[in-house]
C-alpha cells in the first residue's frame, strides 16, 4: 500500500485528494496543514470550503485510507509520494512586491521535508509556481546532510472552483513534468500511474519540469486574457448599441475561437488568475522581456477597468450620486457554486462604493462570511443578510455580483415593490432577463447591451 501525504489542506489540496483517496482505494492518503481550525473541519461534517459533491466523497472516503492531521513529520516520514499544496500569494514586500509569488511557505514546507524525511521521496509541486522553482526546491530538499535523494514533479492542477470534483474525475488532461533523466521519467511514471487509475493515458501529458511548470502560468493568462478581450468589447458594445452576447455567440461558433469562456462580466477573480499573471510579468520583467511583460499586464489592467466602469455606470445612472443610498449587492463570491472570495470583483466594487459613502447590504448564499472578512477594514455602512429579500427592502438600486442560480428564481415583482423608486438594477454577470425586469418596472443595465429604462 502506498503512501501520500499532501501538505497543504486548501482549496486545491483538499479537493485534489478526496478525489485521488476515492479512485485509490489501493493508497492511503493523508492531508495535513499547519491550520488547526482547518484540519479540524475537515475532519468535520462541515468542510473548511464549499464545493459540489466534495462532502459525498470525502464521507466515502474519511477514516479508511484519507485522513485530515496535524502530524506533519509523521506524514512526512510514512509517506512515498509528497505533494506540495500550500499557498504562494503574490509578494507584498520586498523586491518584487506586487509581482512577483511569495515562496516562503514553499521553502519552509521543503525544509520541514528534510527535516523529517528518514528515506529517499518523490516531491510533487501542486501550487502554481514561478517557472524554474523547481529547481530551487531540489537544492533546498538536496541540502540534506543524510545524503536522501528527492525528486521534483511538477503536476499543476487545473481544477475549477465550483466545478473542482468533476474538473478531477473527469480531468481534460493531467499533466506531469519531471527531469529529463532515468530517475526523473521513473518519478513521472510513479505519479501517471496514480492518475491512470481513472484518467485514460492519452490525457495524461508528460513533459519536462519547465513546460510543466510554464504551462500552468500559461493556461490561466490564456483564460484570463479571453475575459478581458471580452470584457474590453463590452464596453465598445454599450457605446454602440451591438449586443455582447449577440457578438460573442456569433465568434464563437468559429471552432477557432470557441465558444466557452466568453462570457462578458463585471471581471474575473479568483485565487488564480490574477497572481498568475503577475508572476508571469514578473518573470518576463526578470528575464528581460519588458514587451512581453507589458503585453500579458494589460489584461489585468482590463479587469481592474472593468469594475471601476461599472461602478462609474451606477454612479452616472443614478444622478451622480450614491450618498446615502442603500445598495443592495447580490452575490460576493467570484463565480457561483463557490464560497471563496479571493479577489472577487464584489470587493472592489464594494469598496468604491463605500468611497462614494453609499449604504451597502451584502447578500450570498455561501460567501458571506468571507465577505465580513475581506471587508473588515472597511470605513462605512455595510450589513450583512442571510436573506435576500431583507437585503434589497428599500435599497435604490441591485448589483448582481456573482451569477448565482438562486438569484434567478427570487420574485424580482416583490423585489421591486419593496424597493425605492426609481429602482435600478445593475446586472455586472448579465444573469436575469433584462426584458421581464424592464417589465417589472426596473431601470435596467446589463454588461455589454444597451440599458433598459424608462426615463
Ligand atoms: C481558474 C482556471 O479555470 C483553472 O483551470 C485553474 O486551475 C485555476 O484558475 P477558477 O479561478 O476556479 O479557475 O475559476 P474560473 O472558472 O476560471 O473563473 C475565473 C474568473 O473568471 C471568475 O471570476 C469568473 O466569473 C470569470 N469568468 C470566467 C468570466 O468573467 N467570464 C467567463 O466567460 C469565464
Ligand atoms: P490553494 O488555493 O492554493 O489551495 P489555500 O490558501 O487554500 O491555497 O491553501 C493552502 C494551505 O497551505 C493553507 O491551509 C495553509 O495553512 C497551508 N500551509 C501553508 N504553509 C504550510 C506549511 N509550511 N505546512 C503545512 N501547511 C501549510
Amino acid at each position: 500500500m502506498k503512501k501520500i501525504l499532501c501538505i497543504g489542506a486548501g482549496y486545491v489540496g483538499g479537493p485534489t485528494m478526496a478525489v485521488i483517496a476515492d479512485r485509490c482505494p489501493q493508497y492511503t492518503v493523508t492531508v495535513v496543514d499547519i491550520n488547526e481550525k482547518r484540519i479540524a473541519a475537515w475532519n468535520s461534517d462541515d468542510l473548511p470550503i464549499y464545493e459540489p459533491g466534495l462532502d459525498e466523497v470525502v464521507k466515502r472516503c474519511r477514516g479508511k485510507n484519507l485522513f485530515y492531521s496535524t502530524d506533519i513529520a509523521k506524514g512526512i516520514k510514512e509517506a512515498d509520494i509528497i505533494f506540495v499544496s500550500v499557498n504562494t500569494p503574490t509578494k507584498t514586500f520586498g523586491t518584487g512586491a506586487g509581482r512577483a509569488a511569495d515562496l516562503q511557505y514553499l521553502e519552509k514546507t521543503a525544509r520541514s521535508i528534510i527535516e523529517h524525511a528518514d528515506s529517499d521521496k518523490i516531491v510533487v509541486e501542486k501550487s502554481t509556481l514561478p517557472v524554474r522553482t523547481a529547481q530551487a526546491m531540489s537544492r533546498i530538499l538536496h541540502s540534506n546532510t543524510r545524503g536522501l535523494k528527492f525528486q521534483i514533479i511538477s503536476n499543476p492542477e487545473f481544477l475549477a472552483e465550483g466545478t473542482a470534483i468533476n474538473d478531477l474525475m473527469n480531468p481534460d488532461r493531467v499533466l506531469i513534468g519531471g527531469l529529463e533523466t532515468e530517475d526523473g521519467q521513473k518519478a513521472i511514471e510513479e505519479v501517471a500511474a496514480i492518475y491512470a487509475n481513472w484518467v485514460p493515458r492519452e490525457r495524461i501529458i508528460t513533459t519536462n519540469l519547465w513546460s510543466s511548470e510554464l504551462t500552468k502560468l500559461v493556461s490561466n493568462a490564456l483564460l484570463a486574457q479571453r475575459v478581458s478581450s471580452v470584457n474590453s468589447i463590452s464596453a465598445l458594445c454599450e457605446k454602440t448599441e451591438a449586443n455582447i452576447n449577440e457578438v460573442t455567440a456569433a465568434a464563437g461558433k468559429d471552432t477557432r475561437i470557441g465558444a466557452k469562456f466568453l462570457k462578458a462580466s463585471i471581471g474575473f477573480g479568483g485565487s488564480c488568475f490574477k497572481k498568475d499573471i503577475l508572476n508571469l510579468v514578473y518573470l518576463c520583467g526578470y528575464y528581460g522581456l519588458p514587451e512581453v511583460a507589458e503585453y500579458w499586464e494589460q489584461v489585468i489592467k482590463m479587469n481592474e477597468f472593468q469594475s471601476r466602469r461599472f461602478v462609474a455606470n451606477m454612479l452616472a445612472a443614478m444622478f451622480n450620486t450614491v450618498a446615502d443610498k442603500k445598495i443592495a449587492i447580490l452575490g460576493f463570491a467570484f463565480k457561483a457554486d463557490t464560497g471563496d472570495t479571493r479577489e472577487s470583483p464584489a470587493i472592489s466594487v464594494c469598496r468604491q462604493l463605500l468611497e462614494e459613502r453609499a449604504r451597502l447590504c451584502i447578500h450570498d448564499p455561501k460567501a458571506l462570511e468571507n465577505a465580513r472578512l475581506d471587508l473588515e477594514d472597511a470605513e462605512g455602512d455595510i450589513t450583512y443578510c442571510e436573506d435576500p429579500y431583507e437585503a434589497v427592502k428599500g435599497a435604490h438600486a441591485i448589483a448582481v455580483m456573482t451569477e448565482w442560480n438562486s438569484f434567478k428564481e427570487l420574485d424580482f415583482k416583490r423585489i421591486y415593490d419593496s424597493m425605492e423608486k426609481p429602482a435600478f438594477l445593475f446586472d455586472g454577470r448579465n444573469l436575469l432577463d433584462a426584458d421581464a425586469m424592464y417589465e417589472i418596472g426596473f431601470n435596467v443595465y446589463p454588461i455589454g447591451k444597451k440599458a433598459k429604462t424608462h426615463f
